[in-house]
């Protein structure tokens, strides 16, 4: 079976699609240097699935220790998770994200082009649509971006299109995220966010446990059905899955572009009424001034992942929000708990 390089691999995506190829018995080579994660996340994956991983805790930016991994294993791909996300945080240090994003990427990149591994598995973002030319979002839309976090996503997909046009051998796979949700439906293992959420979901997640007295919803004045903000969220599982058909199905070289998002749109107030079915719970929300950089609607065409990949979202945001609660309530302090 395939042996698969996973940056990032103890994060919220990478642990849940870790659990998905161990599952698919493909062989699971993790790397990460706990910047925002710990390893509780994959010694969970390994009591789920009773399957092994092999792990090195890494700075994919030493490539010192990088190139002794390569030296240990046969990669036929990498999957390439590992980066900072917090689009608040990339405005007040930028060059912390360019560093860690950008300089990261190349240098895994370099090592992948020394041994020979070119096959790439990239977790790009919906981010680099910035304000949506039109929607749905279909791969062909016009990119821009909105926020340090998102520049570095679209510089990446800009430094592996060169990197193909130099050298056609490459199969780069650039995997254009919509808004991952909820947890593996074991609820053992999930989002934890370090202090207090950015997003969404955990944030209501955590309104519904207590732990935060109540929610923010910001604006109600945008042009969308109930004035609230609109997304496109994907059941982090389905996501997983993604990478799997992104591994199974694209065995050309080129640069191959996904969408992954269910093509839906729902509201803040979708989510949080969602939610309160989920936890059979109200749960307090007030209006607030909407949130500098927030765009009013987004939601993706998956038809090209349909079609190429032959994946598509099953799960609604019913099991997104019953497996999101089923992490939170069972592990309230997340993997403190
Ligand atoms: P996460 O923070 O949970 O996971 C990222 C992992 O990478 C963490 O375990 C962190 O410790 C590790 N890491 C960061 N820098 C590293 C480095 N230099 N060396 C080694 N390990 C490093 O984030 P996530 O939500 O799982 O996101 C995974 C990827 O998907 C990221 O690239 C993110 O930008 C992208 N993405 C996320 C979302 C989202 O909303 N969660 C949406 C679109 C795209
Ligand atoms: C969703 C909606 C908010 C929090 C971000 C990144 C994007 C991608 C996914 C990585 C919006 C509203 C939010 C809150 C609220 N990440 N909201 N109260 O902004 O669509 O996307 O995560 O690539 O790059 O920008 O996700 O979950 O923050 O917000 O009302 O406390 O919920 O205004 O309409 P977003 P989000």
């Amino acid at each position: 079976m395939a042996t698969i390089l996973v940056t990032g691999g103890c994060g919220y995506i990478g642990s849940h699609t870790v659990l998905e190829l161990l599952n698919k018995n493909y062989e699971v080579v993790v790397v990460d240097n706990f910047s925002n994660s710990s390893f509780e996340s994959l010694r969970r994956v390994q009591k789920i699935t009773g399957k092994e991983v092999t792990f090195y805790e890494a700075d994919i930016r030493d490539s010192a220790k990088m190139e002794s991994i390569f030296d240990k294993h046969n990669f036929d791909a990498v999957i390439h998770f590992a980066a900072f996300k917090a689009v608040g945080e990339s405005c007040k240090l930028p060059l912390k994200y360019y560093e860690n994003n950008i300089s990261g990427t190349v240098s895994l990149l370099q090592i992948m082009e020394r041994r020979g591994v070119k096959k790439i598995i990239f977790s790009s973002s919906a981010t680099v649509y910035g304000d949506p030319e039109r929607l749905p979002l279909d791969e062909t839309c016009r990119l821009s971006t909105t926020n340090p976090y998102g520049s570095t996503k679209l510089m990446m997909e800009n430094i592996m299109q060169d990197l193909w046009k130099a050298d056609n051998e490459w199969n780069i796979i650039l995997l254009r995220y919509f808004n991952p949700v909820g947890a593996h439906e074991s609820g053992l293992i999930g989002e934890d966010p370090k202090g207090i959420p950015n997003n969404l979901m955990p944030f209501v997640a955590q309104v519904a446990s207590g732990k935060l007295s109540c929610i923010n919803v910001f604006g109600n004045d945008y042009d969308t059905p109930d004035g609230t903000g609109v997304r496109d969220y994907i059941h982090v599982v389905d996501l997983a899955l993604g990478h799997i058909a992104a591994i199974e199905q694209c065995n050309l070289s080129g640069v191959h572009i996904y969408n992954l998002g269910t093509g839906h749109g729902y509201s803040v107030l979708d989510m949080i009424h969602a939610f309160e079915k989920a936890c059979g719970k109200k749960l307090p929300y007030k209006i607030c001034e909407r949130r500098p950089g927030d765009i009013a609607a987004c939601y993706a065409c998956p038809d090209k992942a349909k079609k190429d990949l032959k994946w598509e979202a099953k799960f609604g945001i019913e099991e997104m929000c019953a497996s999101q609660w089923k992490w939170q309530s069972g592990n309230p302090m997340g993997y403190e708990s």
